[in-house]
């Protein structure tokens, strides 16, 4: 990944566009490229995202013995017959989706597999799914005593298990249900709030049986035979559309129409939010396809501050979008019970507020989140992304209100490779 700069200008004028390209979502287009491996029949994917965290997924499922034909359109992935033991270690690149996600697929699975990723990645904590699948008899070792990759993992057979995380996480909740369908028993699972839900509704598409019980309990049975291959068209990412939702809201008398977008309720909170700080928001479904999937319309508003401290793991990638929302917006706004920030690809509490600072922005920073005073306007600075593409496209957002440079850029390709180009849109 290369070090770029991005330099923002300030948008003198409104703007009502309508956006069909954004990127394709980060979560869907993960477990497509892992999710195909568990069928004897080829999968065929359209709009898969082609950012380097999701063909850095790909490119896995290659190691492991998939065979990948892309026509430039659709995506065809046909799985081996047995997963093979790769030549080579799996690189994740800056993804901890891919990284967790594939420690519990391959904890299962006879074989020597060693996961790494870059420098980022390598810092962020791991047992969170490494301490789970070693209770359940998954051989995996790392640095900090399996806490940090490179990971290795000695595949094989797994015990089934009764686990309540202490943690809502859609990607330790993916690890436990790759882990367990793996068994020869039902394993159970529960997280104190429904994380983003793709892999139950994905894999139960596929033919799986993993059941959400009444009481919370989610109950996963193993496979009794391959599964069904997926056949699908990847919708539009919601957290990638979020940072033209909040460039519309805050950019006076503009409106965007954001197409195809997934509106998964695990994944439209932060839209919920931006309602709440009194922005338009129209919500139009428009087909049904393992998720709901339609178009989001935002129009600009005066924004009010806000509360947020419920619902964090259904906001938590859109929140360095929000913060400019909130430091827009008159009044105080804060963010509490967030502290799975401080984990993301940078620690994006202190990211967020000291690039606010940056701008002239009043904060107080909490352990698990941040108050922001906004209101007051924003001033020009030249800011560092600290490698995560997230803080990267938010503040880029904000410089259309003020101008930004922005210096570590590159990761913007990691999530949504076309963001310049539909920035650029803007100012037509
Ligand atoms: C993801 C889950 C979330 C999210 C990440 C993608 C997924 O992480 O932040 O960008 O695809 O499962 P956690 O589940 O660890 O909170």
């Amino acid at each position: 990944m290369s070090v770029k700069e991005l330099k923002i200008t300030k948008l003198d004028k409104s703007f009502g566009v309508v956006v069909d390209n954004i990127a394709s979502d980060k979560s869907i287009s993960h477990r497509c490229a892992m999710f195909s491996l568990l069928s004897d029949k080829p999968s065929y994917i359209k709009n898969f995202l082609r950012g380097e965290d999701t063909m850095d997924s790909l490119k896995i499922a290659a190691l492991l013995g998939a065979m990948i034909e892309d026509d430039g359109e659709t995506i065809k992935i046909t799985p081996p017959k047995e997963l093979k033991e790769p030549s080579d270690i799996l690189d994740c690149g800056n993804a901890g989706t891919g990284m967790r996600l594939y420690a519990g697929l391959l904890a299962g699975i006879d074989g020597s597999f060693v996961l790494t990723g870059d420098k980022y990645l390598r810092s962020r904590p791991m047992k969170r799914v490494t301490d789970p699948l070693r209770s359940i008899g998954a051989k995996i070792d790392g640095r900090e005593d399996g806490n940090k990759a490179p990971l290795h993992i000695r595949g094989g057979k797994l015990k089934s298990f009764k686990y309540h995380s202490p943690i809502d996480s859609a990607q330790v909740k993916s690890a436990l249900i790759l882990a367990g369908i793996k068994g020869d028993e039902k394993s159970y699972y529960k997280e104190d709030l429904l994380s983003r839900d793709h892999t139950e509704r994905m894999l139960n598409g596929m033919g799986a049986k993993i059941i959400t019980n009444e009481d919370g309990w989610i109950e996963i049975n193993p496979l009794t035979s391959p599964l069904n291959p997926l056949n699908l068209t990847v919708p539009a990412d919601p957290s990638s559309a979020f940072f033209f939702a909040v460039a519309a809201a805050i950019i006076p008398n503009s409106k965007i129409t954001l197409k195809n977008i997934t509106l998964n309720p695990t994944r439209i909170e932060a839209y919920k939010i931006l309602e709440k700080m009194g922005a338009k928001i129209t919500y139009i479904e428009q087909e049904n396809l393992y998720e709901p999937i339609g178009d989001i319309v935002v129009e600009y508003a005066s924004l009010q501050g806000v509360e947020v401290s419920e619902n964090i793991a259904w906001l938590i990638d859109e929140l360095p979008a929000l913060s400019i929302a909130m430091a827009v917006a008159s009044g105080e706004s804060y963010v509490r019970n967030a502290k799975e920030l401080r984990v993301k690809e940078s620690d994006r509490i202190s990211s967020v507020v000291n690039n606010l600072a940056l701008c002239g922005v009043d904060f107080e920073e909490y352990e698990d989140g941040y108050k922001i005073f906004g209101g007051k306007g924003l001033k020009k600075a030249t800011i560092n992304s600290n490698g995560d593409h997230r803080i990267a496209m938010s503040f880029a957002i904000a410089g259309l209100l003020c101008g930004m440079d922005i210096e570590d850029t590159a990761c913007i390709d990691t999530s949504f490779p076309n963001f310049v180009e539909i920035l650029e849109l803007l100012k037509d």
